[in-house]
């Protein structure tokens, strides 16, 4: 948002995008850190998974799915979404009125802060690894050696609810090896999907690897840009003891009863109501 643009109003939704499921370790993040926030998760699971496309069918999808997120009246958008980030940052922040965070630029200032030796690794998506989105945002540090594994078996995986397990555990160890060699200190969770295997990941790095979760960090910027820009929720009114939660909608481009199943495995009764959304 620059200077001379309309201020959205504070208690409008947040808008929420993703190509399908992994945003939601996203909104899980934003829920716990905005509690009060009303949110509009959009799902483009018709055309998911968007890691395996090309940046120019992303880039045209994901400009879709935001247009029709500031259709319906959003506050800010939420790019929550790896692939998607990497195709359609810039041309976003150009493009809408509303303030626009992805989960790319948080995770990598996060990164800055963490790594003690400056060998940082990254897992993604083939679609986030070809952009080289990550190698851009470290541009400004170059204290920074990135090294980046695509991981394409992850999101399988995880939408098919295998988040542990021996064979997971196999798959892992590959993708995961040419990291330890580099000695990597810091790994990034470069796809929205990955905080939920945080487990084995973490179970075969060991203590001395940082994670950083693009979920975690993006919900952390959304908290900051909405404070500094004055536009969190109107605080609403107590009661009784708990404090008043926002609504949340979910849309999705696909089958909504798949995407509750799927939704709610991953981040539990959160996800209810899904409405097909064309
Ligand atoms: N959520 C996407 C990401 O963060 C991965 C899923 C997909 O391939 O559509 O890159």
């Amino acid at each position: 948002m620059t200077p001379d643009q309309v201020k959205p109003d504070r208690d409008a939704p947040i808008g929420i995008f993703d190509s399908g499921f992994g945003g939601l370790t996203v909104l899980r993040a934003v829920v716990d850190q905005l509690p009060e926030e009303d949110i509009i998760y959009l799902g483009d699971t018709a055309r998911a998974p968007y890691g395996e496309k090309t940046i120019a069918e992303v880039r045209e999808y994901a400009l879709e799915c935001l247009d029709h997120l500031v259709d319906l009246g959003v506050k800010a958008l939420v790019i929550a979404c790896n692939s998607a980030s990497s195709a359609v940052l810039r041309d976003a922040r150009e493009r809408y009125s509303v303030p626009v965070i992805d989960v790319i630029l948080p995770a990598a200032r996060r990164t800055v802060g963490a790594t003690r030796t400056g060998q940082v690794g990254v897992i993604c998506t083939e679609a986030t690894a070809t952009s080289r989105s990550y190698d851009d945002a470290f541009i400004a540090a170059p204290q920074i050696h990135l090294k980046t594994q695509a991981c394409p078996r992850f999101v399988e995986f995880v939408e098919d609810g295998i988040t542990g397990g021996p064979e997971l555990l196999g798959v892992a160890r590959e993708y995961l090896a040419p990291l330890q060699a580099a000695d990597i200190d810091t790994l990034i969770l470069g796809c929205t999907h990955y905080p939920l295997l945080t487990g084995p990941l973490s179970y075969l790095l060991g203590d001395s690897v940082t994670l950083v979760s693009s979920a975690d960090e993006c919900a952390k910027a959304t908290y900051a840009r909405l404070t500094a820009l004055d536009l969190l929720h109107t605080p609403r009114a107590a009661n009784g003891h708990r404090r008043q939660q926002g609504r949340r909608r979910f849309l999705t481009t696909g089958n909504p009863e798949r995407f509750e199943g799927i939704g709610r495995r991953l981040i539990g009764d959160l996800v209810a109501d899904v409405e097909q959304f064309s």
